[in-house]
């Protein structure tokens, strides 16, 4: 049974008394999950911010947290780098006060006031919570270095999320890995994993924005350590075709099997919106892509095997179009460059191929009404993108709409009046087949499922099928491995390709782009550390005082 506060506002004095009893004699239990329940309460925050002060963001955060507990959240998240600015840091000595005094609340002297005012908040509330903000750690200090990892005898600022449970206790620091655009932050100094256990029987894998682009953690948290939730503070710049943040955010909570937290910064200026929270292969049971300045807090009922739904759910929260653009929406500059091939009216099947990777497309588009209709176009790739100065392997096939028969035009956010019905559609892709790392104990090949309809959102999981021809085959591949020299299955792996096929269920008429994005993490290069030569350093986030 759970007893919410915003129940009893409208109900009469009587009824509120029952309720206030009942509280009192249970205490909050009542409305917190356990380890029995089959799911639990989550709530992520899209979060504008207002004012670059802490002290202003701290209390609308406290405010927040509120709200979560008084829709009977269990753990609420805030995103990436939205509490404190580019002048404040914060301490997290979880190697060293933490161990005596855990709660904040209760030793304010001990810790920076916006910790301590979160660690109140989470406490008074009875409720998980997950920040991320600025972390310093000064390792010129004897006391520092005598309990912390550190290289070099510096003051460190990393890009950390702090996790606050019931009790206020702070329980699990993690530090991003893979930075974007930071030149005044450190990537964490080893690769240390995000990871807790609630009281709800549920443990948690977390870590931040572009750290979900790579095998280590986004990958290896989930696979190494059998996690099944993860969290994601972030501050994503949206870029078409693949990567906009509710259509990453869903297509990695469905390659992954997991449920998935994000809570993303809104700043649609500079084209960084988007959070929801996603359960496996049934998609968003709620999701936010607001085109204005917005903050949303966003609650749902979550299964704890992920896709396993039995609750309501309000699914994507879509905004009236007319606010759509004012999102700033990037392009991947280099999509004019890959082998396409442009859509014809009626139905086709064409092959591309690049590389080792070869796509199929079955597509019936309808006759083009108007000269205003959109086009669409097919596109295949196996190479490496630039981001941050990060190579990363990447393979894709894709549908993309364009506003001309231009290769240059696409992709294209067309309206409801250039619409151009697909009545069918399917991509199959023959491609590299995934290979366990076993000293990373994850794949070494991930493939998403991702689409972008001009409402900003992903097609519904129940709109498309998914298959990979590797996991039809899981048992016969077992009992050859059983069996072989670890020579002869190379050769096998080898060349054993990768079939997948990702179709349409019903005919579409919103779609921007649909397609499979394959990320092959060991071609990923890290070109961060050399020195840069007539290139200038990816400052997204020096735009706006972060
Ligand atoms: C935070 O700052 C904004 C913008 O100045 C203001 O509108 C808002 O009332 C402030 N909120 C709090 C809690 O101080
Ligand atoms: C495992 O992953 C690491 C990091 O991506 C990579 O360097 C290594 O080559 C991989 N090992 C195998 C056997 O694939
Ligand atoms: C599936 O697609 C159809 C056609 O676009 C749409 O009307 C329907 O709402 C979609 N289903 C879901 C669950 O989103
Ligand atoms: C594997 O080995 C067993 C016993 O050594 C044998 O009976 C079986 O046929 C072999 N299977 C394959 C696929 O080679």
């Amino acid at each position: 049974m759970r007893v919410g506060s915003h129940r009893y506002k409208h109900n009469n004095m009587k009824q509120l008394c029952i309720v206030v009893l009942l509280v009192s004699v249970f205490g909050l239990s009542l409305q917190k999950s356990t380890p029995q329940d089959p799911h639990y309460v989550a709530a992520v925050v899209e979060y504008n911010r207002l004012s670059t002060d802490v002290k202003n963001n701290t209390e609308r955060y406290v405010s927040l947290i509120q709200d979560a507990a008084q829709q009977n959240a269990d753990i609420v998240v805030f995103p990436e780098l939205t509490l404190t600015n580019s002048q404040y840091t914060f301490e997290v000595p979880i190697n060293g006060l933490v161990k005596e005094q855990p709660v904040p609340a209760l030793y304010p002297s001990g810790y920076d006031e916006a910790i301590v005012a979160i660690s109140k908040a989470a406490l008074d509330n009875q409720i998980y919570v997950v920040i991320n903000g600025r972390e310093a750690m000064d390792c010129t200090l004897a006391t520092t270095r005598a309990v912390e990892y550190c290289p070099e005898q510096k003051a460190y600022i990393f890009n950390t999320n702090v996790v606050f449970d019931r009790k206020g206790a702070i329980i699990d620091r993690y530090r991003k890995i893979n930075l974007f655009g930071e030149p005044a932050h450190t990537p964490a100094l080893r690769p240390d994993l995000g990871k807790f256990q609630t009281d709800f029987g549920v443990t948690f894998g977390h870590f931040v924005c572009f750290d979900l682009m790579f095998q280590v953690p986004a990958v290896q948290v989930v696979q190494k350590e059998a996690i099944k939730n993860i969290i994601f503070p972030t501050m994503w710049f949206s870029e078409l075709p693949y990567l906009t943040a509710v259509q990453i955010q869903e297509a990695y909570a469905y390659s992954l099997d997991v449920n998935f937290l994000g809570s993303g910064a809104n700043n649609v200026r500079v084209g960084s919106a988007g959070s929801g929270i996603y359960s496996g292969k049934a998609g968003a049971l709620i999701s936010t892509m607001p085109g204005l300045p917005a903050t949303r807090l966003l609650v749902a009922t979550v299964p704890k095997v992920p896709g396993q739904i039995t609750e309501p759910f309000a699914g994507p929260i879509y905004d009236n179009p007319t606010e759509h653009d004012n999102l700033k929406l990037i392009v991947d500059p280099s999509l004019a460059s890959h082998h396409s091939k442009l859509l014809v009216p009626g139905y086709q099947e064409i092959t591309l191929e690049d590389g080792d990777v070869s796509c199929t497309f079955r597509v019936k588009l309808s006759r083009r009404n108007g000269a205003e209709a959109v086009h669409y176009r097919a596109f295949v790739r196996d190479g490496t993108t630039r981001a941050d100065r990060r190579d990363l392997g990447v393979v894709g096939c894709l549908l993309s709409a364009c506003r001309t028969d231009d290769v240059a035009s696409c992709p294209y956010k067309f309206t409801k009046n250039e619409e151009n019905p697909i009545e069918e559609l399917e991509i199959k892709m023959k491609t590299y087949r995934n290979e366990y790392n076993t000293s990373q104990h994850c794949n070494n090949i991930q493939y998403y499922p991702t689409s972008f309809r001009y409402n900003h959102f992903p097609l519904s999981s129940k709109n498309f099928t998914f298959t990979m021809s590797s996991e039809e085959n899981c048992e016969s591949e077992n009992e050859i491995q059983d069996n072989v020299s670890v020579f002869q299955k190379e050769l096998i792996s080898k060349s054993k390709r990768e079939e997948i096929s990702f179709k349409l269920e019903v005919p579409q008429k919103e779609l921007v782009s649909f397609g499979i994005f394959g990320r092959i993490y060991t071609r990923d290069e890290d070109h961060s550390l050399e020195p840069m030569v007539g290139e200038s350093s990816n400052e997204l986030y020096g735009f706006t005082d972060y």
